[in-house]
């Protein structure tokens, strides 16, 4: 099976949203959790971007051993020198670098030509590849860059020496099939693209930034850029546990990867209490509710066999278990189990009067509490 090398930058991407902001020691106790989780590739920062963001790269290349170690840089010779000091202390340091490729970034961005846009990202990559022995690149707004122009910067990087060849759908304009056909022509029109890993970095404006790297993977990406619960600018980027529960969901994506699902959940939490970024509760894999039954005939369903509504096994993310959620839409199965949890045991009749009270209770409070169970069970008959 081939191998998907899973790019985090969560300290990066991620954290460039407003809010999110980490000192160096929250970024490096950071970087421990995903180094722990088994990600390949952690994204550690901006080097030029502010003196801090300096100390948190430098601080993580020194510490964190078993991970490669990324810093951004533009295509200026100033960017990349700054990520290469910031990177001395690496084992495997890597420095991205890149430039816009699309008609808008290079005609109002870049106020420039197709050709400078050639002939700057190859000094880039080479000049980059002098400082640090692994150079990605990027081609900023590949999403909207047509093909064939976008083959040729892909191209040159690769002659120039990058090893990786980042696409990114940086306005998250894309649909699946369109990123995946992206991908397919590279594969297809890149004579050296042998020499390279094409990764995936999609942002989700549109919601599909996870479709988009699903689709990138299956047309031969081997690396997906990703970040905890799906943070990042705007939108936000690709979620990691998203990707990875798809690929361990679906065996026709017949790529491995080295993440210990079990972390995602505690992970999860710590980016969201650190960057002080919520989850919405509905949010896939994480949220709150992923795993939380609430409907009658579900929960009569999963009563009966959790995997009737849940694909994935709780614990399998590092969740305690499925949770059956007591509403005004609940059923006598579920109030039953619940009756059961706390002690009660409630005959057919019991359980009738109960569940009559209970919908009373329900429907004038949202969230069903112990106490309110607890006196719904003892004013009916019970059998201990
Ligand atoms: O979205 C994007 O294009 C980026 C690049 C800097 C890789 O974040
Ligand atoms: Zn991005």
């Amino acid at each position: 099976m081939d191998k998907l090398f899973v790019f985090d930058t969560t300290l990066r991407d991620g954290e460039q949203v407003p809010g999110c902001q980490l000192k160096s020691d929250e970024k490096l106790e950071i970087a421990f959790a995903l180094e722990s989780l088994g990600v390949d590739i952690i994204e550690a920062g901006f080097p030029i971007s502010s003196p801090e963001d300096f100390k948190s790269v430098s601080l993580i290349s020194e510490y964190i051993k078993n991970t490669t170690i990324c810093g951004l840089s533009r295509a200026v010779e100033e960017d990349i020198d700054v990520a290469a000091d910031a990177l001395k202390k690496a084992t495997n340091g890597r420095i991205h670098t890149g430039i816009g490729t699309s008609e808008s970034h290079i005609k109002f961005k870049l106020n420039s030509t197709r050709e400078e846009i050639v002939e700057r990202a190859k000094h880039a990559v080479k000049y980059a590849r002098n400082r640090v022995a692994e150079v990605e690149f990027y081609a900023e707004d590949a999403g909207r860059t047509d093909n064939e122009f976008l083959a040729r910067v892909v191209e040159a990087a690769i002659s120039a020496g990058a090893s990786i060849v980042n696409i990114p759908d940086t306005t998250g304009y894309c649909l699946p099939e369109q990123f995946g056909e992206k991908i397919s022509y590279l594969v297809n029109n890149v004579p050296n693209i042998d020499k390279a890993i094409i990764s995936t970095h999609c942002h989700n404006d549109l919601g599909l930034a996870t479709a988009n790297s699903i689709a990138g993977i299956l047309a031969g990406a081997r690396q997906v850029e990703c970040t905890i619960n799906g943070i990042g600018e705007r939108a936000g980027n690709t979620s990691l546990e998203e990707v990875v529960m798809i690929i361990n969901q679906h065996k026709h994506i017949t790529v491995s990867h080295d993440i210990d699902t079990k972390k995602i959940i505690p992970i999860s939490s710590t980016v969201s209490e650190m960057m002080n970024m919520p989850v919405q509760p509905n949010k896939a894999i994480v949220g709150t509710n992923a795993f939380a039954h609430s409907s009658g005939i579900h929960q009569d369903g999963v009563i009966k066999n959790r995997q009737t509504y849940e694909i994935i096994d709780p614990e399998e993310v590092g969740a305690t278990g499925s949770e059956i959620i007591l509403t005004a839409r609940s059923g006598k199965a579920a109030l039953n189990f619940h009756a059961k949890k706390l002690g009660y045991i409630l005959d057919k009749e019991a359980l009738k009067i109960a569940y009559k009270n209970f919908l009373v209770v329900a429907d004038k409070v949202r969230c069903i509490e112990q106490s309110h169970l607890h006196d719904i069970f003892k004013n009916t008959k019970v059998y201990a």
